[in-house]
């Protein structure tokens, strides 16, 4: 049998948290995808009888692929749990996501779930937020340049991000553009979500705070857990 790396050892132990019957957010990501495919093995192989909605339409070919029943994101009003990886992760538990191309998605199922798990190895642990990416801003296409100068006022720095094969602009699933940006140190993560929720033009941004319920780390085999405080989510 091969050796399994961290993190389909991390997404092994979230597939234990699904039951018979939950409705569940499928993230984005490597990790995310061996969350998948384990909860594809329990549907065939155990039975388990579930429903999923993705936060990209990459998860949403990939579930469909391994035949999960899915559920369009317009036809739900909760979920029961949602599962993602992150790029950064802060010791209060606030998240930087988004380098994929479905911000939208991911922070609506975040906010819907009773439980938001989300799957990381050590190098996602961070000091503060920005530490080892810029932070990802969804514009309105006619809104970007408006925004960008706000952005640079707040001391911001970075642009538009190209796409993949750099002869282009990213797009997002829904159409917006996507701003890749830089901030000073002492805009630590809650005061970047407060003044980026009050900008016009923004759709959403890549600063999940309050939102994760727990982070769950595995590092050389080892599997940890932070669990988040009450006053420390949504809920
Ligand atoms: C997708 O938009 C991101 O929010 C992902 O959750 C993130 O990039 C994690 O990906 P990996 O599990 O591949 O590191």
């Amino acid at each position: 049998m091969n050796a399994i790396n961290d993190k389909q050892q991390v997404a092994l132990h979230a597939t234990k948290l699904v039951e018979h019957g939950m409705t569940v957010g499928l993230g984005t990501g490597s990790t995310a995808n061996y969350f998948i495919e384990e909860l594809a093995r329990r549907h065939t192989q155990e039975g388990l009888q579930i429903n999923v909605v993705a936060s990209s339409v990459v998860s949403c070919l990939k579930a469909q692929t391994l035949g999960l029943p899915i559920k369009a994101i317009e036809h739900i009003t909760r979920l029961d749990l949602y599962v993602d990886g992150a790029d950064e992760v802060t010791p209060d538990l606030t998240l930087l996501k988004g380098r994929g191309y479905d911000l939208v998605r991911e922070k609506l199922l975040a906010q819907t779930s009773d439980q938001f798990i989300v799957l990381v190895d050590p190098s996602k642990l961070v000091t503060h937020i920005g530490e080892n990416f810029p932070i990802p801003i969804e514009v309105v296409p006619f809104a970007w340049q408006l925004v960008h100068h706000k952005l640079e006022a707040m001391g911001g720095k970075g642009g538009l991000r190209q796409n993949a094969n750099k002869d282009g602009l990213a797009i997002s699933s829904h159409g917006s553009l996507i701003l890749d940006m830089t901030f000073p140190p002492e805009l630590d993560g809650e005061a970047l979500n407060h003044k980026l929720n009050q900008i016009a033009g923004i759709v959403e941004h890549g600063i999940f705070y309050k939102l994760a319920n727990a982070i769950y780390i595995v590092a050389d085999g080892q599997l940890s857990k932070r669990i988040a405080t009450t006053q420390q989510t949504k809920n």
